[in-house]
């Protein structure tokens, strides 16, 4: 062995002579529940279609609602992306872009969303930041105002999964990974619907649709029928690490968001794969 080998100091690592493939070797290191970064933060996911799309009729009684909340709590606020996006991706698949193309174009729908209600809650301290800072600084920002806004759609981009044409991992799955990651307090999807229904109640038949008050991220996996969230949204949250119920709501109505921050039953909760403690 020559000197210089001698000289190097041994760096224990309770990883380093194993196959990260071997949850049996990987487990008692890997295992343990990660520390919750923001405890105290509630994230809200605004729908691009379901309110963004319907202008100022739907936008304004939101914005005044998140205003109020404010003293409350402190939040972050993520948008999805709408109309602009579905016209994207429409001239995109015409034209054959593959799905790693056309998320990072859905994706900054989601985020001009997010700029035009920072615009609006500017008064009270909020700005829009984009994805680096809310991995690295929401601390800081949240230190500042009391919200802020961001893109609710993950940034796959060109590494989008190409299980489909159309990304998989929109803006519900995007709020939710964040959600789950800063470990924070409550995740609230807000829809233009009372939350997931048996049908959906704007398509055929959809009078007869009942609303699901309760279910699970494992049923929702086998609900055959469409869903008003990304179908990735019950996969990922299986897999839940903090996050141990979400919580549908309609911003349609005054006052559902408010009860689901306080903690009311207002809409559909579905319990993830996380346990408590
Ligand atoms: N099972 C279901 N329960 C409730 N809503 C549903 C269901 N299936 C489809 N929808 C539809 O999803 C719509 C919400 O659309 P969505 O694309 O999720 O909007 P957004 O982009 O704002 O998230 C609702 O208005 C409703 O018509
Ligand atoms: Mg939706």
């Amino acid at each position: 062995m020559s000197e210089s080998t001698n000289s190097i100091k041994h760096v224990a690592s309770p990883l380093a002579r194993q196959t990260l493939l071997d949850g049996d070797l990987t487990r008692p290191v890997a295992g343990v529940r990660p520390i919750r970064l923001l405890p105290w933060l509630q994230v809200v996911k605004i729908g691009g279609r379901s309110i963004m799309d319907r202008g100022r009729d739907a936008i304004l009684p939101i914005v005044d609602e998140l205003r109020k909340l404010l003293p409350e709590h402190r939040l972050l606020i993520l948008t999805g992306a709408g109309i602009r996006a579905r016209h994207l991706y429409g001239v995109g698949l015409d034209l054959g872009l593959p799905v790693g193309s056309l998320a990072p174009l859905a994706a900054s729908e989601a985020g001009q969303n997010g700029h035009i209600l920072a615009s609006l809650l500017a008064p009270e301290g909020v700005s829009y930041v984009e994805h680096p800072t809310i991995s690295s600084q929401l601390a800081i920002h949240l230190s500042a105002a009391r919200a802020v806004v961001g893109s609710a759609f993950p940034p796959y981009h060109h590494h989008e999964f190409p299980t489909s044409r159309i990304p998989p991992h929109r803006a519900d799955t995007g709020a939710f990974l964040l959600a789950d990651a800063l470990g924070a307090a409550g995740l609230t999807i807000v829809e233009d619907v009372d939350g997931v229904y048996t049908s959906d109640p704007h398509g055929p038949g959809g009078e007869k649709a009942q609303l699901i008050r309760e279910t699970s991220a494992a049923d929702l996996v086998e609900f055959e029928g469409t869903l008003p969230v990304d179908r990735a949204l019950p996969e990922v949250m299986a897999n839940a690490r903090h996050i141990e119920r979400v919580q549908i709501v309609n911003g349609l109505v005054p006052g559902r968001l408010t009860a689901a921050l306080r903690g009311d039953h207002v809409g559909t909760i579905i319990r993830t794969g996380a346990r408590p403690l």
